[in-house]
């Protein structure tokens, strides 16, 4: 048995104030632990006006490419501490935008993730992604990425179990009331553990009012919820787990990976 540290961080990001948003979500990350999530679009904020106001903050994530402000106080912050950190942020390749995620090492090494499933108003912002659900080898484990409204998608977890990932982390902006029960039933069905970072406060930058529902939370592969915040408030939801227990195998005779029929499913 192995076991890591695990934060979900919970901030309250005012739209455009970056480096105030940057100092309070790494303040919060808890001392000591092996892997800490940040919320989706930590930095920024989340209601862009339009395609060029995204464009403004955006992020050369290409590996060797100059690291922006985002990138770079994570890797300064993973660096120092030893912490790998999960968060999301706007990335820019060429003339594409993705909401994208990446993972940091302490090393400074770090992957990307581009968001696959696009909600609401991000289709009008942000180009979907176009690489597969990641996997990558960190803080002594594997740790696959999925960003937010993935999570209606089952086979976002389902692709990165397959994968290998023995913690999915997730950051997010959630505004529909559904996810945080949902990730219950993704643990459970690919024996993963999750770290769902999602953020609290409104935003009205648009027509419509967008009010984000908290309740971060560590989930563990049979279901059980290892610790959760409130739906108001910033914090860290902060479990001790050992990412490869207990398994797959659900009965003595049940795997939930092994026992897949994919010959009989559509899609
Ligand atoms: C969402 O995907 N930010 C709801």
């Amino acid at each position: 048995m192995s076991t890591i540290t695990v934060a979900a961080v919970q901030t309250s990001p005012v739209f455009g104030h970056v480096e105030a948003n940057l100092a309070q979500a790494l303040a919060l990350v808890p001392a000591g632990c092996d892997l800490a999530v940040l919320p989706e679009l930590f930095a920024t904020g989340y209601q862009f006006r339009d395609r060029d106001e995204v464009a403004s903050f955006a992020e050369d994530l290409a590996p060797g490419a100059a690291r922006g402000p985002v990138l770079g106080a994570l890797a300064g912050h993973a660096a120092r501490t030893g912490t790998t950190l999960v968060a999301g942020l706007v990335e820019r390749d060429g003339a594409r935008l993705f909401n994208s995620a990446v993972l940091v090492r302490p090393d400074g090494s770090h992957g990307t993730y581009r968001k696959a499933h696009l909600f609401l108003d991000e289709k009008l912002l942000f180009d979907a992604g176009d690489l597969p659900f990641p996997v990558f080898a960190a803080c002594g484990t594997t740790v696959g990425l999925m960003i937010c409204f993935d999570w209606v998608f089952p086979e976002s977890a389902r692709s990165l179990a397959l994968g290998g990932a023995k913690v999915i982390a997730h950051p997010c902006n959630l505004v529909l009331p559904w996810c945080q029960e949902a990730m219950v039933t993704r643990c459970l069905e690919n024996a993963v553990h999750a770290v769902t970072a999602n953020r609290v406060g409104s935003e009205r930058r648009t027509g419509s009012k967008l009010v984000f529902s908290g309740g971060s939370q560590v989930v563990a592969p049979r279901g059980e919820r290892l610790a959760r915040l409130p739906a108001t408030g910033t914090g860290a939801a902060v479990a001790r787990i050992d990412p490869g227990a207990p398994g797959t195998q659900l009965t003595a005779r049940n795997d939930v990976l092994a026992d897949r029929r994919p010959e009989l499913y559509r899609g």
